[in-house]
C-alpha cells in the first residue's frame, strides 16, 4: 500500500446516503452527505421502503461527487470502507452491494465497518483536525435517532490513535426509545415539525427548565442503562392535562403545512407554557445523559468523554458536558455538527486501522441490521 492511503467511505444505514474521502484515517478530503429528511418528513420518521428506494437514487452520484471533490478518480483510492451494519436492512444493502461491486471492478480492498465505531472514529476525527488528540481509555456516549449507548474505549494495540485498533466494553444502553426518538416523538405531539432536535434545542432557550419536574426513570439494574420513554409519556399526559395548549398546536400544525418549519417561525405560535415545557423536557433528557456518562467515566477512571450521534449536536448537552466534566477534571470531546450526525468520514476513518491490519471484508459480506459493537 502507498504512504498515502486515501480511503473511499460509504454509508447508508437509515436516512442519508454519504461518501467521503479520508487520507491516512485522519484528513478529511472530501465528505458528501445527501440527507432524505425532505422524503420522509411527512410521515415524522423514516420510512425503510422510501429509504431503500432513495439511497439506490443517490448512491452513484454521492460517491462520484465525493471523489470528484478530493480530486481523485476511483483508481486512485486504496480501500474501499462501507457501513455494514446496525441500520436498516434495506438501506445498509444498497452500499453494501454498491461497494462490494465498486471494489471488485477496481480490485481494492473492501473494509467493513460498524456504524457506531464509525461515530466513536468521528470525534477522534474532528479532534485530530483541531490539534487535539483524545486520551484513551475513554468513555464514549453515541446519541443519536437510532442508538444510545455508553461504551468504554481502549487501543487493542500500540500505535498512533488513527492507526490503531479499539477494544470496546459496552457499559449501558437504553432499554426503550433512543435519546433522538424521545425528541422526534414529543415534537410530533407538539408540532414542532422532524427532526424534532434541532427546534426543541433552538425554542428550549426561550422556556424555564425548571418549570415542569419531571422525574428521573425509576431503573433497576445497570445504573447506566437509559430509559426515554417514560418521559415522552409524561409530556403526552402532560398535554392531556392541559387541553388549553391545543389550538396553538393546531396553529403549528397549520403553519408546518405551509412549509414555516424554523424555529424562528415557530416560536410566536408557541406560548410560554409551550416553552416552558420543552426546555423542561430538554433539561431532563440532557441532564440524565451527562450525569450517567460522567459517572460511567469515573467509574471506568477514563482519561476523556467523546460524544458522539446526531443529538451530540445539543447546545444544552455541550455546554452542560463541558461544565461537568471539567469540574471532575475530565477531557470531553464532541464532533463538529457535520460529523455528529451520520456522514462517510467517519466510515473511511473507522475503516483504515482495519485495512492497516489486513481484515478485509470477503466476497459474501452481507448487511446486518443488528451488529452490535460489544
Ligand atoms: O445521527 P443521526 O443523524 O441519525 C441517526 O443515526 O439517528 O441523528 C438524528 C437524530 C434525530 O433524532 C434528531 O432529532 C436528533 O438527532 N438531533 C438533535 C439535534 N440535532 C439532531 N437532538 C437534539 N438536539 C439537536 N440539536
Ligand atoms: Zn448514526
Amino acid at each position: 500500500m502507498s504512504r498515502d492511503a486515501r480511503i473511499l467511505g460509504i454509508e447508508s444505514s437509515c436516512d442519508e446516503t454519504a461518501a467521503a474521502v479520508v487520507s491516512n484515517g485522519r484528513v478529511v478530503l472530501s465528505s458528501v452527505i445527501a440527507s432524505q429528511i425532505d422524503v420522509h418528513r411527512k410521515y415524522g420518521g423514516v420510512v425503510p421502503e422510501l429509504a431503500s428506494r432513495e439511497h439506490l437514487r443517490r448512491i452513484v452520484p454521492v460517491v462520484r461527487e465525493a471523489l470528484d471533490r478530493a480530486g481523485l478518480g476511483p483508481g486512485d483510492v486504496a480501500a474501499i470502507g462501507v457501513t455494514s451494519g446496525p441500520g436498516l436492512i434495506g438501506s445498509l444493502l444498497v452500499g453494501v452491494t454498491y461497494g462490494k461491486a465498486l471494489a471488485q471492478a477496481l480490485g481494492k480492498p473492501l473494509v467493513a465497518v460498524n456504524h457506531l465505531e464509525g461515530h466513536v472514529r468521528a470525534v477522534i476525527l474532528e479532534a485530530l483536525g483541531a490539534g487535539r488528540e483524545p486520551e484513551l481509555p475513554a468513555v464514549c456516549l453515541i446519541v443519536s435517532g437510532g442508538h444510545t449507548v455508553l461504551y468504554a474505549v481502549e487501543r487493542a494495540e500500540p500505535g498512533a490513535i488513527e492507526a490503531v485498533r479499539f477494544r470496546y466494553g459496552r457499559l449501558g444502553q437504553t432499554r426503550d426509545d433512543a435519546a433522538g426518538e424521545a425528541y422526534d416523538k414529543v415534537a410530533k405531539m407538539l408540532a414542532l415539525g422532524y427532526p424534532g432536535g434541532p427546534v426543541i434545542d433552538a425554542l428550549s432557550g426561550s422556556g424555564d427548565a425548571t418549570a415542569i419536574r419531571f422525574g428521573e426513570p425509576k431503573m433497576k439494574g445497570n445504573p447506566y442503562d437509559f430509559s426515554f420513554s417514560g418521559i415522552k409519556t409524561a409530556v403526552l399526559y402532560h398535554l392531556r392535562a392541559h387541553p388549553e395548549l391545543e389550538p396553538e398546536i393546531r396553529a403549528r400544525l397549520a403553519a408546518l403545512g405551509e412549509g414555516k418549519r424554523k424555529a424562528a417561525e415557530l416560536r410566536p405560535l408557541s406560548s410560554a407554557p409551550t416553552l416552558d415545557l420543552v426546555a423542561s423536557f430538554q433539561r431532563a433528557v440532557v441532564s440524565n445523559l451527562v450525569s450517567k456518562t460522567l459517572g460511567a467515566a469515573e467509574q471506568n477512571a477514563a482519561r476523556s468523554v467523546l460524544v458522539s450521534g446526531g443529538v451530540a449536536a445539543n447546545r444544552e448537552l455541550r455546554k452542560t458536558f463541558e461544565r461537568e466534566a471539567n469540574r471532575r477534571g475530565i477531557a470531553v470531546f464532541f464532533p463538529s455538527l457535520a460529523l455528529s450526525t451520520d456522514n462517510a468520514a467517519m466510515i473511511a476513518a473507522a475503516a483504515y486501522p482495519r485495512l492497516l491490519a489486513g481484515e478485509y471484508a470477503s466476497e459474501t459480506l452481507n448487511a446486518e441490521a443488528v451488529l452490535p459493537l460489544a
